[in-house]
């Protein structure tokens, strides 16, 4: 059986690319040994590293005042790793929160102040993202925390250049390397690699070097560190930074992030629009306005339904489709290596699945 995976991550990676990493796994660019053998002190696995780095400036055209560090600890670590590093920021941000990642980081950033941060919320998930968006502007801090796409309500912010008299610091985990976007009011951005760019265990930090070290912190945690040993401070994640090279190649070679924008935004178009069509049987649960194209999000109006569909969704190979646990529902990842023929295989399942119940 033909398998679609629309999973939120750790999601589906391209078959291409699967197949150069099972014949690395063997027997690297024929050295006779595997990449996940590679020692992190090796000139091979420094040359990964550095081509992992330039991939990245040249497909998203990151320029030059900007680092770039590789982490491991997940998106989750930066909730700490940020204000550790750079504690003045806490008396001069206020968060956007538009959903549960962003949520949970404001919750560790006022843990680890010790104080309230102002945040900026959607009512319900579901009105007034206007107004929030013109508060914010008028609010006096000079940084302004958002996640650019919440993975499990399926609501996306991907226009940065909303808040341009602000800087931003952005968890982009779920739709990074999806779109091209404009860095020069972007100050720290980050994104766990599960999504676009291949498996977890790597965390890629983009951020301005002005964001500098302001404590004495432990080896770990000092972003100093890991900028002097260029993402090498400890044994880094290998294989995980390896398969991001791959994953890099891959969107290079598909077009870049223009057209896979532009793929994305089309698979997302018809997948709205069929959904829109059956909103006598199901419901829309992200705001029109800020409906992710990476994350589409609805339920049946029938409960029963939901579990049945996502039931008979497996049997018919189609997989990752259910919601988050805290939302329910079902949920279509629609990241840059789900294809078209995927999108439209899925319509048709569930075309019939509504007809016939
Ligand atoms: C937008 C976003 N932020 C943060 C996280 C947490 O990532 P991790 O599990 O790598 O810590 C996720 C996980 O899916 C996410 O989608």
């Amino acid at each position: 059986m033909k398998i679609n995976n629309f999973s939120a991550g750790p999601s589906k990676i391209p078959q291409i690319v699967l197949d150069q990493i099972a014949k690395d796994i063997i027997d690297y660019q024929d050295l006779g040994y595997s990449v996940l053998e590679l020692s992190h002190r090796s000139t091979i696995f420094e040359k990964i590293l550095r081509q992992t780095k330039a991939k990245l400036i040249q497909i998203l055209d990151i320029p030059e005042n900007f680092e770039i560090i590789f982490l491991q600890g997940g998106a989750t670590f930066q909730n700490t790793f940020i204000p550790a590093n750079k504690p003045s920021l806490l008396d001069n941000i206020s968060f956007l929160i538009s959903g549960t990642w962003g949520k949970k980081t404001h919750e560790d950033f006022q843990k680890y102040y010790g104080k309230k941060i102002e945040k900026f919320d959607i009512p319900n998930g579901k009105h007034g993202m206007n107004q929030l968006i013109s508060a914010v502007k008028r609010n006096q801090s000079e940084y302004i925390y958002l996640t650019s796409n919440e993975t499990i309500e399926g609501i996306q912010i991907k226009n940065t250049q909303l808040f341009t008299e602000k800087k931003l610091i952005i968890d982009m985990s779920s739709d990074f390397c999806s779109y091209h976007f404009d860095w020069h009011n972007i100050s720290f951005l980050y994104a766990g690699a599960q999504k676009n760019l291949g498996i977890p265990g790597v965390t890629v930090c983009i951020f301005d070097t002005d964001f500098g070290e302001e404590n004495n912190l432990t080896s770990y945690l000092n972003i100093q560190n890991h900028i002097d040993k260029k993402s090498a401070f400890n044994t880094p994640p290998t294989f995980s930074i390896y398969v991001m090279l791959k994953m890099l190649n891959w969107i290079e070679s598909n077009g870049g992030l223009k057209e896979l924008e532009s793929r994305n935004i089309s698979k997302a178009k018809k997948i709205y629009s069929f959904l829109e069509d059956k909103e006598s049987k199901l419901t829309l649960l992200a705001p029109k306005l800020w409906r992710s194209n990476a994350n589409i999000v609805f339920d049946f109006k029938g409960k029963n339904l939901t579990e049945l569909f996502l039931q008979e969704s497996i049997e018919n190979g189609f997989i990752g489709l259910n919601g988050h646990r805290s939302v329910g529902g079902v949920r279509v990842s629609n990241y840059n290596s789900v294809t078209e023929e995927m999108v439209s295989d899925f319509l048709l399942f569930l075309e019939k699945f509504i007809s016939s119940n």
